[in-house]
């Protein structure tokens, strides 16, 4: 019988769900947490009225000064997002890397943008996005989704959508297309035009938008008994642990850390080496992805990611940043074990023995019962109405 430590340990689960939970568990880390930075506040706490319902537990979203909420603009931006006019030859949109089904990613290790170019890095999961203090991966300077949709769609490094040089040729292309004519207006109704501005503002109002929060453990929380299986009860036990400290880093409503909301004064980025390589004994990275430490310069940032949302995982593998574990078996092995092994091959190295993996990657060799537990709670994360919500998918259809 372990309705009362379900009882308890839900408790726990739920103020951890409600409360700046993630942002104390993460201030506890000590050194792994250091490129943490307080006191940059907010640009805006102004909520305005919640895009839609927000799911219960949520806080409200911090929108930018400069790009308050609008239905209308979440609704062009959703037909842009879905567009591909969006690259230089016709064929991509965001949602060729992002679909909705796969939780906004699109089940490749390495996706390949509009001419073919292979992306060093996995695309990652968009739900929930507008609560992220910090953008992709491992940089500590994306802050702002509006900033972030020029990458897609300018960067060369490799060529996503390949607009560069061709900003022009794009506005024009969309301004062309009768049925953004209605969207804008409603939109924008001082100035109904296709400009960079009001196309980056319409996909990140969108994005915004895209909440996940009701997924069979959120079910359980809200008082469903019946949501969570016991394998699932069990699983969340070790989850929210000190033995398998899975929470600490993805922890929170989202499932995530360096979030971000309204009203929040602090903002919190966090960045981890949880011991996927150590290519050189001394923790190193693959030359071609060291993580935070391209961008900080600090050797100490070696192979330092961000955490993403464990919010539906289940349909998001392949995992981690370059894609390279690709079961959720292969990461709870990563961190039953403590970092993962590579035997051989250019990156051959066990990360179990990095020392600069963080220290609550300690390895936790847990039983075969313990490995389908977690995979039953991170499998009950899975918010199947999101997935198919027709108000996210695509409205060119
Ligand atoms: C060719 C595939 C591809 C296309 C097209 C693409 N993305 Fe991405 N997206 C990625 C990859 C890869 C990453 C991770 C980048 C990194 O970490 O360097 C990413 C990351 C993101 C993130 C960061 C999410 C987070 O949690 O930090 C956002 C937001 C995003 N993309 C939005 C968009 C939008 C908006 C578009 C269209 C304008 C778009 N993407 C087009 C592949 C793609
Ligand atoms: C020290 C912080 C930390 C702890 C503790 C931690 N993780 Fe992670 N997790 C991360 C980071 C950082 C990444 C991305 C690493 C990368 O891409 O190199 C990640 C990635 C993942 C992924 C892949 C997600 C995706 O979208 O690719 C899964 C699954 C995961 N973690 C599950 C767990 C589980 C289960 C536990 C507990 C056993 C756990 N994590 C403990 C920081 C942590």
């Amino acid at each position: 019988m372990r309705a009362t430590g379900d009882a308890g340990r839900a408790a726990q689960a739920l103020l951890v769900a409600i409360g700046l939970a993630a942002a104390v568990a993460c201030g506890n880390e000590g050194a792994d947490d250091a490129p943490s930075i307080d006191g940059g506040a907010e640009t805006s706490a102004d909520g305005g009225p919640p895009p839609l319902a927000y799911p219960s537990g949520f806080p409200g979203l911090a929108f930018p000064a400069t790009n308050p909420w609008s239905a209308a603009k979440a609704e062009l931006g959703r037909y842009f997002f879905y567009d591909k006019r969006l690259s230089a030859n016709g064929t991509q949109s965001c949602a060729s890397c992002h679909e909705q089904a796969r939780n906004f990613t699109d089940g490749r290790a390495h996706p390949l943008g509009s001419t073919g170019e292979s992306h060093r890095r996995s695309a990652m999961a968009l739900s929930n996005v507008g609560y992220y203090s910090v953008l992709t991966w491992a940089s500590d300077l994306q802050d702002s989704l509006e900033k972030q949709a020029l990458l897609p769609l300018f960067g060369e490094n490799p060529v996503e959508l390949g607009n560069a040089g061709q900003e022009v040729a794009l506005l024009a292309r969309l301004a062309a297309e009768p049925r953004y004519a209605p969207l804008l207006k409603a939109a924008y109704p001082d100035a109904p035009t296709v400009t960079l501005p009001h196309l980056t503002e319409a996909i990140a109002t969108f994005e915004r938008s895209l909440l996940s929060g009701n997924a069979p453990y959120d079910r359980f929380l809200a008082g469903d008994k019946n949501a969570l299986s016991p394998e699932a009860k069990r699983g969340a036990d070790l989850f929210f642990g000190e033995r398998a400290e899975c929470f600490h880093c993805h922890g929170g409503f989202a499932f995530a850390d360096s979030v971000t909301f309204a009203g929040k004064t602090v903002r919190e980025r966090s960045f981890h080496n949880t011991g996927l390589y150590n290519v050189d004994g001394k923790g190193a990275y693959p030359a071609s992805d060291v993580g935070l430490a391209e961008i900080s310069g600090n050797p100490a940032d070696m192979g330092r990611f961000r955490a993403p949302s464990l919010r539906n995982v289940a349909v998001t593998a392949p995992f981690m940043h370059d894609g390279s574990l690709p079961t959720l078996d292969a990461a709870i092995a990563h961190y039953g074990r403590g970092g993962t092994l590579t035997a051989s091959g250019p990156n051959a190295g066990d990360g179990a023995t990095s020392p600069l993996k963080s220290e609550l990657v300690r390895g936790f060799s847990p039983t075969d019962g313990e490995v389908a537990n977690l995979k039953a709670f991170l499998n009950a994360l899975t918010d199947e109405e999101f997935l198919k919500n027709s108000a996210y998918g695509d409205p060119w259809k």
